[in-house]
């Protein structure tokens, strides 16, 4: 029999449909990590998400805690499958006070086990089985499976620009685009009901002005069409008065969260999502977050959610780290000012060759343009350069396909992996090779 046979033509789908195109590659990398002593000529697997630059601060508050306080029983104990109230008060005292800036209550929380929980169990209320949601291009490559794995949710990358160089003063999405989309939708029979922003973006650091997050929300409430903005890069925000990039900066636009809005609005269309993955470098703790003002929306989550909940002993170590306000403060300062650091690094390396990049005002990201080392202008084209880098530098950035935008030879690249002492080597490597490296379009 064919093993295949044993399981449901949904798992069949989902087997077809890897998550994402550089796992294999980003395995190889992490087999051979670059170590200053024990492996100098390791690998920098600059494709993966991941914030290292907090830990040494947050790993000792953390064992401070373990040390220091009792465990509560609750911690022991099924709860509230939304998350247990005393941490969804604390976490929306945080939310107000660090990411949106103004008050917000926990009964518009619920916690799944990671924002990847949050978005498959979001899309799979406010959507049925075939709806589309949007994106504009280029986006986080793994929503396509978030959404559609399991919900059943399709995925449109809407082009809202051709060359890197217009998104210098953030996304290009406006009224415009998303008729554009929404009739493109519609005459091939597609039901576009979710638009998915994220906010500082995935991969190109952009952010959206509070005027056009305002005008996208009356869009979209118009159209009833849920909107959710993913704000998980919300406290990931770049020094742009920074001296070595003040320059790139021209427009006046600086990151304010989506969640002043909706606390004005209370729409059941509107939807904030975060989790601490990222600002806190701590994706291992699978704790993501839906804010959200729809009653009906949440009930259904509470009902659902016990596939996704949080671990209450997590839960409570969260709490314990989120209660001290003056650790966050200090914490997120000084992550702040690596963060730009390593930026500033990769900025300048970038400058020096004359590669063109979207100026981030957030994130963990440079989204940058290699095209003009291309072979071949196609997506072979572009693999073969990836690996190409990879094979002569051990830097391994993450490949254009994916994110869902038409131009090739685009690749992201991850500011926050390594501490800037490490960063430094990276860049290096690359350095020698691009200076090593014909451009093809020269
Ligand atoms: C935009 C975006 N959303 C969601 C996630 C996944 O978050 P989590 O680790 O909390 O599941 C990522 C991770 O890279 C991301 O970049």
């Amino acid at each position: 029999m064919n093993p295949t046979d044993t399981i449901s033509d949904r798992a069949k789908a989902i087997m077809e449909s890897p998550m994402r195109a550089d796992l294999e590659v980003y395995f190889d990398a992490l087999e051979n990590l670059y170590h200053p002593s024990k492996n100098p000529q390791g690998a920098f697997p600059l494709n993966m998400a991941e914030n290292t630059l907090g830990w040494n601060l947050l790993k000792s508050k953390i064992q401070q805690i373990q040390e220091n306080e009792i465990v509560p029983d609750w911690a022991s104990k099924y709860g509230n499958t939304l998350g247990v109230d005393s941490f969804r008060e604390t976490v929306a005292q945080f939310l107000s006070t660090f990411l949106i800036g103004c008050p917000i209550q926990q009964e518009h929380l619920a916690f799944s086990s990671g924002l990847t929980s949050v978005i498959d169990l979001s899309v799979f209320l406010l959507a049925n089985e075939g709806d589309t949601a949007v994106f504009p291009a280029p986006a986080y490559p793994v929503y396509k499976n978030d959404i559609g794995a399991i919900p059943g949710i399709k995925r449109f990358d809407l082009q809202t620009h051709d060359t890197i160089d217009e998104l210098s003063a953030g996304i290009p999405l406006d009224e415009k685009s998303l008729r554009q989309a929404l009739k493109t939708l519609e005459e091939s029979g597609e039901r576009f009901k979710i638009l998915v922003l994220t906010h500082p973006d995935n991969p190109t650091g952009a952010v959206y002005s509070d005027k056009q997050l305002t005008l996208i929300a009356d869009w979209c409430i118009d159209h009833r069409i849920h909107l959710v903005v993913n704000e998980i890069y919300g406290c990931s925000l770049i020094d742009t008065n920074h001296p070595a990039i003040a320059g790139d900066y021209p427009a006046q636009v600086s990151f304010r969260s989506f969640g002043n809005i909706m606390a004005a609005y209370k729409s059941p269309y509107l939807h904030l999502w975060y989790s601490f993955s990222k600002d806190f470098g701590i994706s291992g703790f699978r704790v993501g977050l839906v804010h959200s003002y729809n009653e009906a929306f949440l009930n259904a989550y509470a009902n659902a959610n016990l596939t996704h909940s949080v671990s209450n002993y997590t839960q409570w170590i969260l709490q314990c780290l989120l209660e001290d306000h003056d650790f966050i403060a200090d914490y997120l300062r000084q992550y702040q000012k690596e963060l730009t650091a390593c930026y500033v690094m990769v900025v300048e390396l970038l400058k020096k060759h004359q590669i063109p990049y979207v100026p981030s005002r957030g994130s963990l990201f440079v989204w940058i343009d290699l095209s003009d080392w291309l072979e071949e202008n196609t997506d072979i084209g572009q693999e073969a350069l990836w690996l190409d880098i990879y094979h002569a530098t051990g830097v391994l950035l993450t490949p254009g396909e994916g994110f869902g935008h038409r131009q090739k030879g685009h690749f992201r690249l991850v500011i926050s992996y390594h501490i800037p002492s490490h960063l430094r080597v990276a860049l290096q490597r690359l350095d020698d090779y691009l200076q090593k490296t014909v451009r093809t379009k020269d």
